[in-house]
């Protein structure tokens, strides 16, 4: 566990010292608990969850019932750790439903919100901003947009075009006062631009090693999903396969 509570003003700090940020998800009591002892400053109720927990194909149908749900379970364990949720698909189509839906989750016990993407977000990261409550913006491979993709996760910042659009969109959320940026699927030159000419702090996915942090879904990390692990991820434990061996050894002896 982190000594003192972690607020947006020490990931600031972090950043200001080029100390890395980890970051993780973490979708109910026990993992917030693990991980909170485990140093990780950074906690994140992801819509992930729609997929890793849920079983859903992808984000788009995760309900705001579910994430206030999760969100409540990952709280109880009360983190030094900065607990923050996204806001799912849909919740944030108006700066109103932005903010009620943003209240929803800080009721649920979230310290932050975040919300994929840039300038066409604006009034809406202005409006939870300005109510005070810490916003985390998403940019890069947006996968509450999976559908509009085509359902492929595609790098993002190739062209001169996808460049431009990113740094437009990092400014537009510097602006509104997001205090951090994740940084999805983004191609690792165009992630450490960022990460060099914007206040906040950069949270990378797939996108090099220059952004001020790294985040990844802990089911990816620890084995917990087997049946699907992003190319980006060096699973550092493969709980599915010693789940598998201790059930089968408990089946032996009854
Ligand atoms: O939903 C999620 O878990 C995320 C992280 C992977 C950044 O958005």
């Amino acid at each position: 566990m982190t000594s003192a509570k972690i607020t947006p003003d020490s990931l600031r700090a972090m950043k200001a010292r080029g100390e890395k940020i980890a970051a993780l998800t973490a979708y109910d009591y026990p993992m917030a608990k693990l991980l909170d002892e485990s140093g990780v400053p950074l906690l994140l109720v992801g819509d992930s969850l729609g997929m890793v927990v849920l079983g859903y194909p992808n984000t788009t149908l995760v309900t705001m019932a579910e994430m206030e749900h999760h969100t409540r379970a990952a709280a109880r364990a009360k983190p030094n750790a900065l607990l923050g949720a996204d806001l799912p698909f849909h919740a944030y189509d108006t700066p109103e439903t932005a903010l009620a839906n943003a209240q929803g989750l800080v009721a649920a016990g979230a310290e932050y919100v975040k919300a994929e993407g840039g300038r066409e977000v604006l009034p809406q990261v202005r409006a939870i901003v300005g109510a005070g409550i810490p916003f985390v913006g998403h940019l890069g491979m947006l996968p509450q947009h999976i559908l509009e993709e085509g359902g492929k996760y595609r790098i993002k910042g190739r062209d001169d075009a996808g460049h431009a659009k990113l740094l437009d969109d990092a400014a537009a959320l510097a602006e509104a006062g997001a205090f951090a940026v994740v940084l999805e699927l983004v191609t690792p030159p165009v992630a450490k631009e960022i990460t060099g000419r914007f206040p906040f702090a950069t949270i990378g996915i797939g996108s090099g090693p220059d952004c001020d942090g790294q985040i990844l879904v802990t089911h990816d990390l620890i084995g917990t999903f087997p049946w699907f692990t992003p190319k980006f991820v060096k699973p550092k434990f493969h709980a599915a396969e010693q789940i598998r061996v201790a059930v089968q050894a408990w089946r032996q002896e009854i």
